[in-house]
């Protein structure tokens, strides 16, 4: 697997990461198979958050640390990112109930989830949502602490925009690594925001303030999660009789460079050249395979952009 630099970290990582959100769905021998295979390929940055199980808060971190059979030995061969933010949920509750980056409450939670994944260090750990509470000295109180005591290495956040962002990281410290949101061929306005400015329609306005150029210009890996989804969490697109231009086209340059349609989502996202790491959720091993292989293929300028209008969008 192609690796890349992680922000302005010393870590280089592989350029597909793996998402572990849907991990509780295999758990025992699918689990583990699924994450010897990951590490076997070379996928083996990890990425979770404690609000992960549907329902059971902390349930994947446990699940994830038990397929892996976390040892130090283990735990060397592998990057993990964990998150905080959304507060526990009862069991059998869907939603989160609020969002909390208080200082003692990353402090429990970076305690928690080195306890649930059977480490003594988090690589990234991540604030998993913008909180209207935000007190970014606190946080920075926070980050200094778990950071001093070797609990932490790097830090991230996901779902910021770009003032957001820039008002942590002039109280923070440590660099902020990264910054994860979504991003697919189909949920694209990231990206196409920024190619219809001034025009006369809903494609000009600007609702996340430049954050992927911000994030570039900054050194901050944009990681992009819901790789192969529409709307929010809306389904797969691949396959999907709603989008038949695009199928019809992602399958086209699949059979070009002989890969899965799966592989040409991913290769579509790196050949953005703002150094982007998609995150990928797949629960399935041959899925996983199917995806890393985005990471051989460079797209062509044309072919890039035939995706894209194929997606539905349009030059002008
Ligand atoms: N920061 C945030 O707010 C946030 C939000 C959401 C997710 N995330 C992170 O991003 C990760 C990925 O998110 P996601 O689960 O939405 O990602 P995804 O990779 O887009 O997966 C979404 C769905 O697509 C299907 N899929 C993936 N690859 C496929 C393939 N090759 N062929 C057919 N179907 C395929 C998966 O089903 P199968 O499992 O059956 O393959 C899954 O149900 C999560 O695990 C999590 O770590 C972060």
């Amino acid at each position: 697997m192609r690796t890349m630099k992680l922000g302005k970290s010393d870590l280089q990582v592989p350029v597909v990461a793996v998402g572990l959100m849907h991990i509780n769905k295999i758990e025992g021998k699918e689990a583990e198979e699924y994450v010897q295979t990951c590490l076997d390929i070379g996928c083996n940055f990890f990425e979770t958050a404690d609000i992960y199980g549907d329902g059971v808060f902390g349930y994947n971190e446990e699940v994830f640390a038990k397929a892996a059979h976390m040892s130090p030995a283990v735990r060397e061969k592998m990057f993990i990112q964990t998150k905080c933010g959304f507060t526990p949920i009862r069991p059998g509750e869907g939603k989160p109930e609020y969002i909390n980056t208080s200082k003692d409450y990353i402090l429990k939670s970076v305690d928690e989830s080195l306890r649930r994944l059977q480490t003594e260090y988090i690589d990234v750990y991540l604030l998993h949502a913008p909180d209207a509470l935000l007190n970014p000295e606190e946080v920075a109180e926070a980050f200094d602490k778990v950071y001093s005591a070797g609990k932490v290495r790097y830090f991230g956040v996901a779902n910021y925009n770009t003032t957001r962002l820039q008002l942590l990281q002039k109280y923070v410290k440590q660099p902020i690594v990264t910054n994860q949101l979504m991003m697919s061929i189909v949920n694209s306005g990231l990206l196409s925001r920024g190619m219809y400015v001034n025009m006369d329609d809903d494609r000009a306005i600007d609702r996340d303030g430049g954050v992927l150029d911000y994030c570039w210009m900054n050194d901050v890996t944009v990681q992009c999660w819901s790789t192969m989804q529409y709307g929010y969490m809306g389904g797969c697109f691949l396959n999907n009789p709603q989008f038949p231009e695009l199928n019809q086209k992602i399958n086209e340059v699949a059979a070009k460079y002989g890969v899965p349609a799966s592989a040409i989502a991913i290769a579509w996202l790196l050949r953005i050249p703002a150094k982007l790491q998609p995150v990928t959720g797949t629960k399935n091993v041959k899925h996983l395979i199917d995806n890393a292989k985005g990471a051989d293929v460079d797209l062509t300028h044309e072919e890039w952009y035939q995706i894209w209008k194929a997606a539905g969008n349009a030059i002008r």
